[in-house]
């Protein structure tokens, strides 16, 4: 039986930076650097599983990430494509559960389609919930988000003062999910760059300069070493 370890933050979320300095560094071209990402995190969602982490939300893409040039908008979505086509191909070997949020409208429609595939596939699985940020922008989210609620108090089925924060949660993306736990952002930049603003309120933060195609378990554990020592206290005092 492996030793599951209850102080494993339940919820790991990570912003993966670094591939274009990854590749930079090593004379390859950007999509060098996004392939070896890609195979980092395959690698790492199959250890984070192990040591009894339950969901991991990881940054695929941002909404401001359209600004890149257009051949690395194609070689990132190409790898998602593959990404996702291995996890539909490998459903039967694992019992992990993939979803993603994220405006995905904007994707393209085979790569929709792939995704609802994907979703529908391992909803009943029930071993690590992997939540692909893709077309993710935590201000977007939150303005679908008050979209949602402000159309259905103009229907009628929804009172303004009904919108309180954790009703307001169930419009957001990642309804149902426990916040993060643990935020840990690779490469050296110390910003969060619009990921899960309403959902990291209370998430511890850890940054490392490692980029992110050499990130391994082994940093994984470093970062949830540093979370033991961190006190949460959420606003209140402990004695
Ligand atoms: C992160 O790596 C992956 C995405 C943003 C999709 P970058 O491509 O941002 O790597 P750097 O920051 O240029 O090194
Ligand atoms: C954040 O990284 C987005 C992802 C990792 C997908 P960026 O490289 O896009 O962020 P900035 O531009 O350095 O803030
Ligand atoms: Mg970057």
């Amino acid at each position: 039986m492996p030793q599951i370890d209850d102080e494993v933050p339940r919820h790991i979320a990570i912003i993966m930076d670094g591939n274009g300095r990854w590749a930079k560094s090593r004379f390859l071209n950007k999509a060098a650097g996004h392939r070896a990402g890609a195979q980092a995190l395959r690698k790492l969602a199959t250890e984070a599983e192990k040591i009894g982490v339950k969901y991991l939300t990881v940054y695929a893409f941002s909404t401001e990430n359209w600004k890149r040039p257009q051949d690395e908008i194609e070689t990132l979505m190409n790898l998602l494509r593959d990404y996702i086509q291995q996890y539909i191909d490998d459903t039967k070997k694992n019992d992990m559960r993939i979803s993603v949020i994220g405006e995905t409208a904007r994707l393209a429609d085979d790569l929709q389609a792939k995704i609802k595939e994907l979703e529908e596939m391992t909803a009943a699985k029930k071993g690590l919930r992997i939540i692909i940020a893709l077309n993710y922008g935590g201000r977007d989210e939150i303005a679908r988000a008050a979209r949602k609620a402000a159309a259905m108090v103009m229907s009628g089925s929804l009172s303004i003062s009904a919108i309180t924060e954790s009703y307001f949660e169930s419009f957001m993306d990642t309804a149902g999910i426990p916040d993060p736990d643990l935020l840990i952002r690779t490469s050296g930049e110390m910003r969060v760059s619009n990921f899960l603003l309403w959902q990291c309120a209370y998430s511890e933060m850890y940054f490392t300069d490692k980029l992110w195609p050499d990130f391994t378990i082994s940093d994984l554990k470093e970062a949830i070493a540093q979370y033991k020592g961190r006190d949460r206290r959420f606003g209140a005092r402990k004695e």
